[in-house]
């Protein structure tokens, strides 16, 4: 076809991801990770994931466009992630994407990361019903968002007020024992758990938090809840039932999840719900939202787990879609932004 090529560069956190897309065409994904760098200080270090951004970055370039079966010469138009994110590493790509567009000659789009974990769903399902409403949960964000235009127009409708619902996960993993990242092995132990066994706490789900807090989450809560209870049974002797454990704390996220997320359908009169981010491929969270949504007459998208964690195809995506919509480029003095707003 005759539609742009777009090569998409994502560097926010940990992954080095290059993405290369034409139309709603995913032709190449390539992600270099520096999780393994980061596992034994059980979370991830932001020197040393910029550090690893810039070995990584020509690399993971040149992997994609084999993949992709291409050269740097058929690229039309060069995206990136410009924020939110780790401020170095976000750097790292940004600095790269502003080399290849200079030396190409073509045009620059910087993206935001939250816009193009929703962008990504356009490449295995197909364009954005729109208005939609999208739940963002990873290790750096969790978000909800009301995407009334996925190229211009997207409004935040609440955000966690203090750790992030992947975050919570790799600190429960932590405090049970389990290995870092801590999403898929508390997935794994909670397939042989009760998940009512253990009544942990909702957050920001009272009466009293529904005027200021409606649409935001707060996981510090459950993470102390579940630390205290079994910090409780180790002093008191007694085993530690680490699947019941895993269980019910991973009911709690996933009832406020997809709790919160149902309610904004319905409060903007919404039938499209995308959940996107590394903690989409929850297996629980899946089978809940994909519960609460036929009962709430709402249409689920969740993209296939290689798409929902952070990569370069999801920044391509965007890029793609900004391209089609054409939406003026980005200044070559594009800076990154570790705060962006959507
Ligand atoms: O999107 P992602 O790869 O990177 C960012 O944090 O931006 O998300 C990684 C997070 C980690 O906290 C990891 O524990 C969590 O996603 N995760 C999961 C699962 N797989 C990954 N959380 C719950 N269940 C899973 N199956
Ligand atoms: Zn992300």
């Amino acid at each position: 076809t005759d539609e742009p090529l777009v090569l998409g560069i994502e560097t926010s956190c940990d992954e080095t991801g290059v993405g290369i897309v034409r139309g709603y065409e995913l032709l190449a994904d390539a992600v270099a990770s520096s999780v393994d760098q980061h596992a034994r200080f059980g979370g991830v270090v932001p020197e040393v994931a910029s550090r690893a951004h810039l070995e990584a970055m020509v690399p993971t370039v040149h992997r994609a466009l084999a993949d992709a079966n291409v050269t740097l010469a058929d690229v039309d138009a060069i995206a990136v992630t410009a924020g939110p994110g780790l401020a170095g590493a976000l750097l790292v790509g940004v600095a790269a994407a502003k080399a290849y567009a200079v030396a190409l000659d073509k045009p620059l789009y910087g993206v935001n990361h939250l816009a193009a974990h929703v962008a990504v769903d356009t490449l295995e399902h197909g364009p954005l019903p729109e208005p939609a409403i999208a739940m963002l949960v990873s290790g750096g964000h969790s978000s909800l968002l009301l995407v009334d235009d996925l190229t211009g127009d997207v409004e935040a409708l609440g955000a966690t007020i203090d750790d992030a619902a992947g975050e919570a996960f790799d600190k429960v993993a932590r405090v049970l024992g389990l290995p870092f990242p801590g999403g898929p092995p508390i997935d794994k132990a909670a397939r042989e758990g009760d998940a009512g066994a253990i009544a942990f706490p909702r957050g920001l789900t009272g009466p009293r938090d529904y005027a200021e807090h409606r649409f935001d989450f707060s996981f510090s809560g459950l993470k102390t809840a579940v630390a205290r209870w079994v910090e409780t049974r180790q002093r008191n002797g007694e085993p530690v039932p680490v699947a019941d454990v895993a269980a019910s704390f991973q009911e709690a996220v996933a009832d406020v999840l997809t709790a919160k997320a149902i309610d904004a359908c319905k409060r903007h009169g919404v039938e499209t719900l995308l959940i996107g981010g590394g903690v989409a491929a929850n297996s629980r969270l899946r089978s809940l939202a994909a519960d609460r949504c036929e009962k709430a007459g709402v249409q689920l998208r969740v993209p296939r787990p290689k798409l929902c964690t952070d990569n370069g195809a999801m920044v391509a995506a965007l890029g793609s879609r900004l391209v089609a919509a054409g939406v003026a480029p980005s200044p070559l003095d594009l800076p990154a932004d570790s705060s962006l707003p959507v």
